[in-house]
């Protein structure tokens, strides 16, 4: 856009900005956006067990799901055009750890449901989170040693998991650690083992937010964290240039797709990414901005269809290719497709 034509236009009343929006058709025509089923991602919780559903309290209208239950929302996430989901196991107590080994396990609970899912709806695209805090005793994303996260031993093991995830059939591996030289190291070590087509996805600009509240309760790392935050890790909310920095050294080290984390928040730092690098670049509409939308709409205070679409057509408007959502599903229902 020539910002010199606006000052060339004439004023009104040759210009009428209201001509264009007086009926539907027009408006139809000059839209400048779309949101299409084609562009959600939907975020799933995995438990173990059968046909079993638990309610996330803090997330109104998400349950966590057994695999045969993520089976049978995968069918229908496919049938209304979403193209991927995105999975996150709420790992027992039990399984837990100071280093959160299990997430490396073969067997594990996400590389179970990877398995069955891939074979059950094979064209829809699994999305896994790369990073340790569903599997630690203390919540962290990283190896916590002597009141610090050890970055470089930490992406030794995140190695190990993104390679047990690809080996599982995921489509995509996404870190979510936001540890130093993590992208390199896991694009180095899938190209020795053979999984040249595995996709990264990385959570590039990751703030330290306190949206992730309701996300914390879901995979229960919130009361295995306390009171302890990710500050040394996540970004400060206060950076946008630093953003930039995180997108271009996880590109350069073999991201194929970049995300800024939250959304809402940040949608400055999705309008810069978009209009600086070539790389598709994904919104993720955070538990805690979902928690608010679904709260705000049940006190009556906007009406929740219209304030889900406003705000995912925000994400597309300041260039976000794609957007991770929990109402993936019900938007979906309402939009077309991009076959
Ligand atoms: C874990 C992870 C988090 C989210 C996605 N992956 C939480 C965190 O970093 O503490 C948040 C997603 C949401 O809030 O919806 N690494």
């Amino acid at each position: 856009m020539v910002s010199s034509t606006s000052s060339l236009e004439a004023g009104f009343p040759a210009v009428r900005m209201r001509r264009t929006r007086q009926a539907p058709w027009v408006r139809r025509l000059v839209r400048e956006t779309s949101l299409l089923s084609s562009d959600l991602i939907l975020p799933l919780f995995v438990i173990d067990g059968d046909n079993r559903r638990e309610p996330v309290e803090s997330l109104p209208g998400v349950d966590r799901l057994t695999i045969d239950l993520v089976i049978e929302t995968g069918l229908r996430a496919f049938a209304l055009g979403i193209p991927a989901v995105a999975l996150f196991p709420a790992v027992d107590v039990s399984l837990k750890s100071e280093d959160g080994a299990e997430a490396w396990g073969p067997d594990s609970l996400i590389c179970r449901a990877v398995r069955a899912l891939k074979a059950a709806v094979p064209d829809l695209g699994i999305i896994c989170d790369v990073a340790l805090d569903p599997y630690t005793t203390h919540g962290h994303d990283g190896l916590f040693k002597d009141g610090k996260i050890i970055n470089d031993e930490t992406v030794d093991v995140l190695v190990r998991q993104a390679l047990t995830l690809a080996e599982a059939g995921c489509d995509v591996v996404a870190p979510s650690d936001m540890m130093d030289g993590r992208v390199g190291a896991i694009r180095t070590a899938l190209e020795e083992h053979g999984f040249t087509d595995t996709l990264i996805l990385s959570y590039a600009a990751k703030y330290a937010s306190c949206f992730y509240g309701p996300f914390r309760d879901a995979v229960g790392s919130s009361s295995a964290l306390g009171a302890a935050d990710k500050t040394t890790y996540q970004m400060d909310s206060a950076n946008s240039v630093e953003a930039l920095r995180e997108v271009a050294l996880d590109v350069a080290e073999g991201a194929d797709m970049v995300m800024v984390k939250p959304g809402m928040p940040y949608l400055d730092v999705i309008h810069d990414v978009a209009q600086r690098f070539e790389v598709p670049v994904f919104a993720y509409q955070v538990s805690g901005e979902y928690a608010m939308l679904c709260l705000g709409a049940e006190q009556g205070l906007f009406d929740r269809k219209r304030a889900f679409q406003e705000s995912l057509i925000a994400f597309k408007r300041a260039g976000a290719r794609g957007i991770l959502t929990y109402a993936a599903l019900e938007v979906a229902a309402d939009l077309p497709g991009n076959a």
